[in-house]
């Protein structure tokens, strides 16, 4: 049973969806309150950012433990409460493992810390002696992800830890079968808990190569996509196959064709998600490279092509594109495409990024580049819901990125009346999705289009989709139209509008 190679999957924030304990930061009862809105926006998944016990250097992307709940978002009850009560309302729930690094506070990196530079307890992760009298240079010249060297030193002690990320990340020692040992623990436990699948994160990492060379002297970036990787991945889903419909999803920045399609061969994860829409311009013919690349990637293997406009790393789309309605013409592309769709909560919204004040940036990159990166809090401002500011039906608190005034005409509430509303577009576009017999074949056919125009169909059906990101209007392709992104006049497509025809 693979409900994913269709499906629509809702990525939530955990921390900006809805709180519902006052304290102004989202939480999984607060998931829960939300299903009914889950279903009715018609979405088949939801994609859980990581709720474990954190000290949150990065969010709960720093695991100090990963088989438990922080309270700050619930407890374990909660937890299987959400699980039961999303299945009862049709929806898949998928939680993400981060394999490659835990938090400074999980128990083995505070062992670590009091323990001798070559103790087992120090042999979990990645600690070298420094170059230079005294060591006082880092042992090699990685850099980290989020700024500055790769490397910490421990106070008062000779050696330096690696962290790819910040320095509350500590990346685990792949070589150490402890490790492998305790993600076999943490797959298993999910699992017994009834999710339908994961989502790894940093899936190009773990592996690193032997001696940790000189990124100077290296062809490749020597910190990612190591052989070594996809044993960790074919030990994951050699568990996973014991759990029939369970999805093994997989954030892959690699942008090799090859490269990538080897983390989607039949044994290693089921999808691969890629970042080529993302980080496309909004303009035909890159969104249509864009889209053939994506297909090229998994050609030599049985996996599908995945697809995202935003995600919680990522400026959002309206921001990105200059406009609500661009933004809303690439949701069409995209839901008409064939392969598993990610969503990113808020995008249903035509939510912008927002420019927030120095003293709310709350991401470590924003102090790890010393200010110069603004770091990712600008798409992860919570979800303005319903009512009057500041909480907006978020949080009857404080919310813990201030919401701007003016989503006041962006709430879920209204946007649910107006049915030309972006949610009204999203929910429509995903209910013929889910109904419409046009939505089958595994492969696109392009038409030839007017310049700055695309449009596509899906391979043997009817169904065809059209984009103009030029600045003129063209006249629409033959067919009924079943659903358009914008506003159409006389038999034209205009600008910044895509459609779907059948
Ligand atoms: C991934 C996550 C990102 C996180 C990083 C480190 O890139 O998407 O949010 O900061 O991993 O875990």
């Amino acid at each position: 049973m693979q409900w994913w190679r269709e499906a629509v999957v809702y990525r939530v924030y955990v921390r900006s969806f809805t709180d519902s304990d006052g304290d102004g930061i989202g939480d999984l009862e607060g998931i829960r309150a939300r299903l009914g809105y889950l279903e009715l926006l018609g979405v088949d998944a939801l994609s859980l950012a990581p709720f474990y016990p954190s000290p949150m250097a990065d969010h709960g992307y720093d695991v100090a433990d990963p088989r438990d709940v922080d309270p700050v978002y619930g407890d374990l009850a909660v937890f299987d409460a959400l699980v039961t009560d999303a299945h009862e309302h049709g929806l898949k729930i998928i939680v993400d493992l981060v394999p490659n690094h835990t938090s400074v506070e999980h128990e083995w990196f505070r062992a670590a810390r009091t323990s001798k530079p070559g103790s087992p307890e120090r042999e979990r992760f990645h600690f070298r002696p420094g170059r230079g009298p005294g060591g006082q240079e880092p042992p090699n010249d990685w850099q980290s992800v989020f700024g500055g060297p790769a490397w910490t030193r421990l106070p008062d002690d000779p050696e330096w830890y690696l962290h790819l990320f910040s320095p509350a990340q500590p990346d685990l020692d792949w070589t150490n079968p402890e490790v492998w040992a305790d993600l076999d623990k943490t797959v298993r436990f999910w699992l017994d808990r009834g999710v339908d699948g994961f989502r790894v994160d940093v899936a190009h990492g773990m592996s690193k190569p032997e001696g940790l060379p000189d990124a100077g002297g290296c062809r490749d970036d020597p910190r990612f996509d190591h052989e070594g990787v996809h044993d960790v991945h074919r030990m994951v889903r050699a568990v996973v196959d014991h759990f029939p419909g369970t999805v093994l999803v997989g954030q892959v920045d690699v942008r090799d064709d090859d490269a990538f399609a080897r983390y989607v061969r039949p044994d290693e994860l089921h999808v691969g998600l890629t970042y080529r829409l993302l980080e496309c311009p909004f303009a035909a013919d890159a969104v249509r490279d864009a889209i053939e690349d994506s297909f090229e990637a998994v050609a030599p293997t049985r996996s599908r092509p995945s697809w995202a406009l935003a995600d919680h790393d990522t400026v959002r789309p309206v921001t990105r594109w200059g406009g609500e309605a661009r933004a809303r013409a690439m949701a069409l592309v995209t839901l008409a495409l064939p392969g598993t769709v990610f969503l990113y909560n808020g995008e249903e919204l035509g939510l912008p990024d927002v420019e927030l004040p120095d003293e709310a940036l709350q991401d470590p990159r924003w102090t790890q580049s010393g200010g110069t990166d603004r770091g990712r809090d600008g798409c992860r401002v919570p979800i303005p819901w319903e009512g009057t500011a500041p909480g907006f039906g978020f949080t009857s608190g404080e919310p813990w990125l201030p919401i701007p005034a003016q989503w006041a005409d962006r709430l879920v509430a209204d946007q649910l009346e107006d049915t030309a509303s972006t949610l009204s577009v999203y929910r429509r576009a995903l209910e013929l999705r889910r109904c419409h017999p046009g939505f089958t074949g595994t492969d696109v056919e392009w038409f030839g289009a007017p310049q700055d125009c695309l449009a596509f169909r899906r391979s043997g059906s009817t169904l065809v989709c059209a984009l103009n990101t030029g600045t003129v209007a063209v006249p629409l392709p033959p067919g009924d139209v079943l659903l358009s992104s914008g506003p159409l006049r006389g038999g034209l497509l205009p600008p910044d509008t895509a459609v779907w025809l059948a």
